[in-house]
């Protein structure tokens, strides 16, 4: 089913103008005519991977009018492709095609895909304009808005990159229909972390985003689906209008749950899902926050009920190398000097910044 989309601006220093973000069901057959009017490339090289070109890649390349030149290039799925061989790839196909700086790098994935390709364009000829078409929860409602672009580097994630914010974001939420329940997951993990946050960007927010997850997460009410990505990615565009490169203590709050949750990915060889880690690291952060006597224990329990009734694994995994652990969290690009900085609840909706001393950890056992 086609729908109107929903339209979104991003606004960011870099940007001389604002940038849409597109939300709804049935855009993939429509992208060139969303893309069209925001840029003047003439070829387009769309970067897909093994798991989204034979589902989508087809739909995106004919939309396009016969005079545009399209052009693909399908990559290795999965995180440990995230690499500086597949960006070589990107470089390459981009050369061998002749791309112009005025041509366009289309990213059709999830958050690898949109990571890799991004920084590709970010890369090519000084930057090439980038239009991201995210097709997971994860991506449509963080990595694809907010112009992070990176290859993971020396086993750390996201080592290399560069901020680079893209012409336009399409996110089809019909795409959706083709994820297995761990992936849906996967972005739930990132959704619960906007409504810990959400009074933060908007403050006179009233817990919005709360009380419709406390309803749970269908993909069967298209409009519920839309309006809750919709929510989630207006919240990431306030804190990236405010902190575009994350320097001012403002986009950090993104960061929520993610000092934990970067440090069991590494651990676990990225094997646990990025949004799974976020919901464990949110976890830890509302337990050391009510150690710290920073919320109630009502307020706790609300936070940790939020997790679980999204069907989210709250629990640290057993057996968990607490030493290795802390040390992985200690190499947080975040940290301030040899202290942990974390994201601490102070009631529902919202967050501050501390500075811990490591074994911070301990603290929440
Ligand atoms: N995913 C966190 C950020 O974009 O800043």
């Amino acid at each position: 089913m086609r729908q109107t989309p929903e339209k979104l601006a991003v606004k960011t220093r870099s940007c001389a103008s604002s940038y849409p973000v597109f939300i709804g069901a049935g855009l993939l057959g429509n992208a060139y005519s969303l893309i069209a009017p925001h840029t003047s490339a003439q070829k387009f090289l769309i970067v897909a991977d093994s798991h989204t070109a034979p589902l989508f890649l087809d739909e995106v390349t004919s939309s396009f009018p016969k005079d545009r030149k399209t052009f693909s290039l399908i990559l290795p799925a999965g995180e440990r492709h995230k690499s500086f061989s597949s960006l070589k790839r990107i470089w390459e196909k981009a050369g061998t095609l002749g791309l112009k700086r005025t041509d366009c790098i289309i990213a059709l994935g999830g958050g690898v895909v949109g990571d890799i390709t991004g920084f590709a364009a970010a890369t090519y000829m000084r930057g090439v304009d980038f239009v991201q078409i995210p097709t997971t929860l994860l991506a449509m409602v963080d990595s694809s808005v907010g112009g992070k672009t990176a290859i993971d580097f020396a086993r750390t994630k996201n080592l290399i990159g560069a901020f680079y914010q893209p012409q336009a974001v399409i996110a089809d939420i019909a795409a959706l229909h083709t994820l297995p329940h761990k992936e849906i997951l996967n972005g739930l993990g990132e959704i619960a972390k906007y409504a810990f946050i959400e009074n933060i960007a908007d403050a006179n927010g009233k817990g919005i985003l709360w009380q419709k997850l406390k309803k749970g997460f269908s993909l069967k009410d298209t409009a519920r689906t839309t309006a809750i990505i919709k929510t989630c990615v207006a919240l990431k565009a306030k804190f990236v209008k405010d902190d575009e490169h994350d320097t001012k203590d403002r986009r950090i709050f993104l960061n929520f749950g993610h000092t934990t949750a970067h440090a069991l990915e590494s651990l676990a060889n990225f094997k646990l899902s990025h949004g799974q880690a976020v919901a464990i690291g949110s976890k830890v952060a509302f337990d050391i926050a009510l150690k710290k006597g920073l919320i109630d224990a009502a307020t706790h329990a609300e936070g940790i009920d939020l997790l679980k009734g999204l069907g989210l694994e709250t629990n640290l995994p057993k057996g968990m190398d607490m030493a290795a652990l802390n040390s992985f969290m200690l190499k947080d690009k975040k940290n301030k000097g040899d202290s942990l900085r974390f994201i601490l609840p102070t009631a529902l909706g919202k967050a501050e910044i501390f500075d811990l001393q490591p074994p911070t950890l301990n603290l929440s056992l």
